[in-house]
């Protein structure tokens, strides 16, 4: 049954990718084609802001297709106004000017800024535009309330290695914890921390998420309450350790877990579907509160491919920590048309007029950031998201995803989203944001 399934995703998809004129897809074996050859997090090609933060490397068309990620950057972000954030369909990749992408609708409120997530929308997700390669990251935030409401504090690599903190919005006492190695979804990693002193929606705490080369610690108000170490995270099977080792953005959202169309394990594990009548929405949103955001870079691993200081790329396919290089390479893009691999694209257009003959995605739909639903039962096989902007109740067409930026899609994915490895091994089981994607395309189809 669930092949059957799997198989109506994947048809569905290719069916989008074609009828729909939204989304060439990529996969295993699979990278993405020479003229849209950047792939988004869920194996979406395009260019443009397809190449910048999130591009994931192993299923773009090159590894130079996807431009390199400015290196961290320490600082203490008070996020009082909306200054430092840049919307994704206006971000060329000037990582000197903007610490902040977002996607959705971040609000400035009380020298802090909300997540917002109105009916209709799938949430908002502010993302960093520099990476981190071990650090100290700590956010002080509140959380929203509500059945099939998900706030989450993450970090996440192009590879999709992730460390998260989330919270489900029926237990305002716990923040949840997981962490995953390039996207294989292995829910059983995760633990629950229980947060004292005032619940997480009343009272802003602080997460902090220290990641060294070594060992892993997710703490809260200043106290550790989880360590782990990489010697215990050694998978034979897969020849590596099960690690976060790779350049990460810092990630905070609030997106829609219980949304009807998303698979019954991740509506059950949100608390039941979102009621958009809710006493816990202000001004016809739910809402999450970040007031601030402080990062610490720590030195490059000893052993790492040191050639400069701006930028991390990826020297290999394998994506793991000794694939990693630091260079002094920087690439800010000249128009949505361009890519890593021609950055000078689109330079000129403006002046003359000219208009790209044909349709072409310049703005994932999919995004990450929701970070990982804690269901038992999940694994996003890779292609089998459609491209978005279908999601999140509002009814799209998924061709408005080229248009960009206003319908995407915030799924429980994370880190499984396009993920080759979870391909093979993860057949047997679906769910989250693609699985919501598909559905809706399916609804298309319907129609
Ligand atoms: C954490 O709490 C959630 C309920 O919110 C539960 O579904 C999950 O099993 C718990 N995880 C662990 C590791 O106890
Ligand atoms: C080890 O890696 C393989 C391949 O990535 C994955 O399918 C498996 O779930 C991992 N095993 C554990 C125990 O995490
Ligand atoms: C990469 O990880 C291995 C362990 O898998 C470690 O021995 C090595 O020092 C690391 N290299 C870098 C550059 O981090």
């Amino acid at each position: 049954m669930v092949r059957r399934a799997l198989a109506a995703a994947l048809a569905a998809a290719a069916f989008s990718a074609t009828a729909l004129a939204a989304g060439v897809k990529s996969g295993p074996g699979n990278p993405c084609p020479k003229d849209t050859p950047c792939a988004s997090q869920y194996g979406d090609c395009g260019v443009g802001a397809f190449c910048l933060g999130g591009c994931d490397p192993l299923f773009s068309h090159q590894l130079n297709s996807c431009v390199p990620n400015p290196t961290c950057k320490a600082g203490q972000y008070k996020l009082k106004t909306l200054d430092d954030v840049k919307s994704i369909d206006t971000y060329l990749g000037d990582a000197s000017t903007i610490n902040w992408q977002s996607q959705g609708k971040p609000v400035v409120y009380n020298d802090a800024l909300l997540l917002t997530m109105a009916e209709g929308t799938v949430g908002t997700l502010l993302a960093s535009t520099h990476y981190v390669w071990y650090g100290k990251i700590c956010a002080k935030m509140t959380t929203s309330q509500g059945k099939g409401v998900v706030t989450a504090f993450i970090m996440m690599s192009d590879v999709r290695d992730e460390i998260d903190f989330e919270f489900v919005g029926v237990d305002i006492n716990h923040a949840q914890t997981n962490y995953y190695s390039q996207g294989v979804t292995v829910y059983t990693h995760g633990e629950n921390l229980t947060v004292s002193n005032g619940n997480t929606v009343e009272k802003v705490h602080e997460y902090c998420i220290d990641w060294k080369p070594d060992t892993l610690t997710w703490a809260i108000d200043g106290n550790t309450m989880r360590t782990l170490k990489r010697s215990d995270t050694w998978n034979g099977t897969a020849n590596r350790f099960d690690y976060p080792q790779t350049p990460s953005r810092v990630m905070l959202s609030l997106w829609p877990a219980g949304l009807p169309s998303n698979e019954k394990g991740t509506i059950d594990w949100a608390g039941g579907q979102i009621d958009w009548n809710s006493a816990y929405m202000q001004n016809g949103y739910y809402y999450a509160m970040v007031q601030e955001v402080t990062v610490q870079c720590y030195d490059p691993p000893s052993g790492a491919n040191i050639q400069g200081d701006k930028s991390y790329i990826y020297t290999d396919k394998a994506g793991t920590n000794n694939t990693v290089k630091i260079t002094d390479d920087l690439i800010v893009l000249s128009s949505f048309y361009a890519t890593g691999e021609n950055p000078k694209e689109g330079a000129s257009s403006v002046s003359s007029g000219a208009k790209p003959t044909k349709s072409i995605d310049t703005v994932p739909g999919g995004l990450t950031g929701g970070g990982n639903r804690g269901g038992e039962e999940s694994s996003v096989p890779a292609g089998a998201s459609a491209t978005a902007a279908v999601s999140g109740g509002g009814a799209q067409p998924s061709a408005s995803a080229a248009a960009g930026g206003q319908g995407f899609n915030q799924g429980g994915g994370g880190g499984n989203q396009g993920a080759g490895s979870s391909l093979e091994p993860g057949l047997g089981k679906m769910s989250g944001s693609a699985f919501a994607v598909v559905l809706a395309v399916l609804g298309l189809i319907a129609l």
